[in-house]
């Protein structure tokens, strides 16, 4: 049984209660693939110090391979006295092979174990961002692309502010996306350290190699305090703060589409496949995934808080309390996953209404600017009473009922009599984002420009 493992100084057997809260392998099965792997370089190098015989060293090796198997096969099982994933291997290798398992917990615990499963786990997590994220900004840039010269309103306030091209709005999310992957990449350098060879908190005795294994595990070196490598969650934290930075990215993105798709906006239909409808009521098309990956963002935020308020009053080395890493996450990386995964797909499958972004533009003065900056530049009027003058064109546009670029020349010039024909030229929301070609702004060349950048980037 498995009181067999730590069982030598108790009499008494451990109650039901004490089983079910200390076990974690319901969770911390998804470890296992890690865990072998870790396992196979730590009875690698073992062997080839000297410190366990090639004959038991190379049982523990095919053991190994063959419970990869079975778990592959099988999946893992929960036999919760066995505790975690590091005992239900340990223990399906000593029924495979016999006591020469028991070797391969030589110069090792449970706490540099984990340590090293756990942030192996993580390692990869961030690989997943990674491209994941890359996937997501292929979309947008695409998108992008074609849509360099599509007009809509640009907002402050969610109130018709400027216009812009759809194009540059959409590598608005391009961008927040590099700096997220850039934390992606940042907290993988920095975790990529390997803890093995700590053992339970203060190093081991035996001659180890450390380098060799951190090497064969992938591994830029070995970590340089036993009692850092075991108590350090912050590679995890890293991560999540990464994942729940890229989430709020998500979330104002799924903000968007939202809005966008309501009917009030109308400036895109999402497509069937990512629509859902009311069981009640019949002309509902809701967009039930972006408010999901909004509702999603939340969550991940939450996992990154519940980690650090783990962490924060624990004194080194390890605590039990540091068992309750994993779930959340676990749980981030899920989430982030599929919102990353589901928005691509909404936003690459939407259509959306160019008409309408246009007619938005057109019925909200959204040129005002332009105008006030005509008066400076054709007129040398000082821009705090263009910003007048313009006012009152906007005011006498409101009360016609019409845009800025319909109102008469007679009208415009009864304001102010610097005003001439050829204010006409930037009236029109064309106009207007085409002289935007100030770097980073929404010219429809320099959104081009950028959208050429972002595809060298990605390899497109
Ligand atoms: N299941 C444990 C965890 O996830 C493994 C480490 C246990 N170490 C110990 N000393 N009890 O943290």
């Amino acid at each position: 049984s498995a009181q067999k493992t730590w069982g030598g100084r108790f009499r008494g057997k451990a109650s039901n209660l004490m089983t079910r809260i200390n076990a974690s392998i319901t969770f911390d099965k998804r470890l296992w693939r890690q865990d072998i792997e870790a396992s196979k370089a730590h009875a690698t190098m073992l062997r080839d110090q000297g410190i366990v015989g090639a004959e038991d060293a190379d049982a523990i090796l095919k053991g190994l391979e063959v419970i990869a198997e079975e778990f592959e096969r099988d999946g893992v099982p929960e036999r919760l006295e066995l505790e975690d994933i590091h005992m239900t291997v340990e223990h399906r290798l000593t029924e495979l092979i016999g006591p020469a398992a028991g070797r391969l917990h030589t110069a090792r615990s449970r706490n540099d174990q984990v340590a090293i499963d756990f942030r192996m786990w993580v390692r990869s997590a961030c690989d997943d961002a990674i491209s994941n994220v890359r996937d997501l900004q292929r979309t947008l840039v695409e998108l992008a692309d074609k849509h360099a010269e599509t007009v809509m309103p640009g907002f402050t306030h969610l109130q018709v502010a400027q216009p812009v091209t759809l194009g540059h709005h959409l590598l608005a999310y391009y961008e927040m996306l590099r700096r997220d992957l850039s934390r992606f990449k940042d907290a993988r350098d920095r975790m990529n350290e390997s803890p093995l060879g700590s053992a339970a908190l203060a190093g081991t005795g035996f001659p180890l190699d450390r380098e060799g294994t951190a090497k064969a595990l992938g591994f830029d070196r070995p970590t340089a305090n036993s009692l850092d490598s075991v108590s350090d969650r912050d590679f995890a934290l890293d991560y999540l703060s990464a994942a729940a930075q890229c989430s709020l990215h998500l979330s104002r993105l799924a903000e968007e589409l939202i809005i966008w798709a309501s009917p009030q906006f109308g400036f895109l239909e999402l497509a069937d496949e990512f629509s859902t409808g009311s069981s009640i009521m019949p002309q509902k098309r809701n967009p039930d995934a972006a408010e999901l990956v909004r509702g999603h963002s939340g969550r991940i935020m939450g996992c990154l808080t519940s980690l650090m308020v783990t962490m924060k009053g624990l004194p080194l080395a390890y605590s039990k309390d540091m068992q309750d890493d994993k779930e959340p996450v676990f749980e981030a990386a899920d989430l982030l996953t599929i919102s990353l995964q589901a928005l691509g797909g909404m936003v690459e499958t939407c259509e959306f209404v160019t008409e309408r972004m246009r007619a938005a533009t057109e019925q909200g003065f959204s040129t005002a600017t332009d105008l006030a900056d005509w008066l400076v530049r054709e007129a040398g009027v000082p821009f705090r009473e263009a910003h007048h003058i313009t006012g009152a064109a906007v005011k006498l546009a409101e009360d016609r009922g019409c845009g800025l670029d319909q109102l008469p020349l007679e009208a415009l010039k009864n304001i102010d009599p610097r005003i001439d024909e050829r204010v006409f030229d930037v009236l029109s929301v064309d106009a207007s984002v085409r002289s935007r070609t100030s770097y980073g702004g929404t010219a429809p060349d320099r959104v081009r420009e950028q959208v050429a950048k972002a595809k060298a980037d990605l390899g497109l």
